[in-house]
């Protein structure tokens, strides 16, 4: 078997890893909200207030941090005010993204923040730049976290909800280079600068504005955007999206060449943030806008038997590794991504869970998200690997790494390895404190295309993991094909 060399320094402390890069993403989208996320007031699936209470759950065991919403592609046609009051007068409308569906509006503003208050999770809203207009923009954010009795601020008591929600994250606009109103960059700027001026805060509370940034390598885009919303001061985040996308191929059918590419275009997030964020530092030399990666994960062809636009996909183990690759790619860049979505969390592209009438499964990617919690809120460690490019028409490498170290002390680090015929064994010299106490857990399997289904919904989990020796400081540790773990080390 072949040896990687590691080191994790315990004592070079190089960032805080926000939570929010653990975030995930729901849009009006196929069966994602409808029937994945909420069920309505006459369902016989449990729930409370027409919230799954198995999502809720389940979403509450990986301490999910944060859930933006309402899309996507739908955020610029979706009018807010069509989503509050009586259910059955609300205005029934068209998604015409996805699939030209009815809408009928019964998951709105109320019910979403009645979704994050249940998970525990902080709410983060993308508004409409690309058909909605300043006002419209404005008011919602006055009916979110206004306390003043101002008219809209009384429509909102009239609709059951007295004190204001504190919403922090807001978005202004999504993909306003395509779905969201197919602008250049700089026409997009000076809407940015217009809407945000009106998106205003109230009480303590400061808005964290989130300004539509570039798609995976368009730094054109960053270029044009930074050089003109820099000058505001008023811009927390740009947004990123990156997909790995592969809508050729369905997610159980990858040849070995696809899963290969697949990896690649998601270990490619690394080099797309440094060159986007070596653009950024051009015009904000102080750093003070950061990267949002609002829109991330693994993009096939819609699963046979579905509506082609409601795009639901499987979720294998090349999922969990790529979602392991990229946790760790956010982990050791947390410095510059404040926050991330994997798109999306129920039934729609790299979900974390699938559902089927009652029943639901945690994917490969839940069980990732499980592992990988840990980090939440811990500070980054200095660590590297020796590493193997396994695949060299792309370049592919094996491991992907990140160690931080949490309040108590304790150390807690992850692998994966992405070579989907190779063990590894990992000879992990850590630097520092002594370590004498160590457990790990792993999500295994000796095929990438491996998955869970309504009839197996536990053929892939997490498990405890016994393959390593520590002594003297120094881990070795197994590190088998297409796997995932998590170290915890006291
Ligand atoms: O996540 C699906 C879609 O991908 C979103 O609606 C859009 O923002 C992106 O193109």
């Amino acid at each position: 078997m072949t040896t990687l060399k590691m080191t994790v320094n315990t004592t070079v402390k190089k960032g805080h890893i926000s939570p929010l890069i653990y975030g995930s993403f729901a849009e009006h989208l196929g069966r994602c909200i409808y029937d994945g996320i909420y069920v309505g007031d006459n369902s016989d699936i449990p729930d409370t207030d027409g919230i799954r209470n198995d999502i809720v759950e389940a979403l509450k065991a990986i301490k999910l941090p944060v859930l933006r919403w309402p899309g996507g592609c739908f955020a610029d046609e979706y009018h807010w005010r069509d989503g509050i009051g009586d259910k059955s007068k609300r205005k029934k409308m068209i998604n015409t993204h996805w699939g030209m569906v009815i809408d009928d509006n019964s998951f709105g503003t109320h019910e979403f923040l009645r979704l994050c208050e249940l998970i525990g999770c902080e709410p983060y809203i993308a508004g409409n730049v690309g058909s909605g207009t300043v006002r419209e923009m404005a008011e919602w954010v006055e009916y979110l976290n206004c306390a003043a009795p101002t008219s809209v601020v009384l429509e909102r008591a009239a609709n059951g909800r007295i004190e204001p929600w504190k919403v922090k994250y807001f978005g202004i606009g999504n993909e306003n280079w395509a779905c969201g109103g197919n602008m250049r960059p700089e026409y997009y700027a000076d809407l940015y600068r217009r809407y945000a001026v009106y998106c205003r805060n109230y009480g303590s509370g400061r808005l964290y504005k989130i300004a539509c940034g570039p798609s995976s390598h368009d730094y054109n885009w960053t270029d044009k955007l930074m050089e003109s919303i820099t000058a505001t001061k008023d811009c927390s985040a740009i947004s990123l999206h990156h997909y790995c996308l592969m809508t050729n191929v369905r997610a159980t059918e990858l040849s070995s060449t696809d899963y290969a590419k697949t990896i690649a275009k998601a270990q490619a997030m690394d080099k797309i943030i440094e060159k986007h964020w070596e653009i950024m530092g051009k015009y904000d030399p102080d750093r003070r806008i950061k990267l949002v990666v609002d829109e991330w994960g693994t993009w096939y062809r819609s699963e046979p038997g579905t509506h082609p636009s409601f795009l639901h996909q499987q979720n294998t183990m090349t999922d969990a590794i790529v979602a392991a690759g990229t946790l760790d790619i956010f982990n050791n860049k947390c410095n510059i991504v404040d926050m991330a979505n994997i798109a999306q969390t129920v039934n729609v592209l790299q979900s974390v869970i699938l559902t089927s009438g009652k029943q639901l499964i945690k994917t490969p990617t839940y069980h990732v998200f499980d592992i990988y919690k840990e980090h939440q809120n811990n500070m980054l460690l200095e660590s590297s690997c020796e590493n193997r490019i396994f695949n060299s028409d792309e370049e592919i490498y094996a491991v992907s790494h990140s160690a931080s170290l949490k309040p108590d002390g304790s150390v807690f680090l992850t692998l994966s390895n992405a070579d989907p015929d190779k063990a590894y064994e990992t000879d992990i010299n850590l630097i520092g404190n002594n370590y004498d106490n160590i457990s790990a857990e792993i999500l295994v399997s000796d095929n990438y295309l491996s998955h869970n289904t309504f009839t197996e919904p536990e053929k892939i989990k997490k498990q405890t993991y016994t393959q390593y020796k520590l002594k003297n400081n120094r881990l070795l540790l197994t590190l088998p094909a297409c796997s995932v773990v998590g170290i915890a080390l006291k």
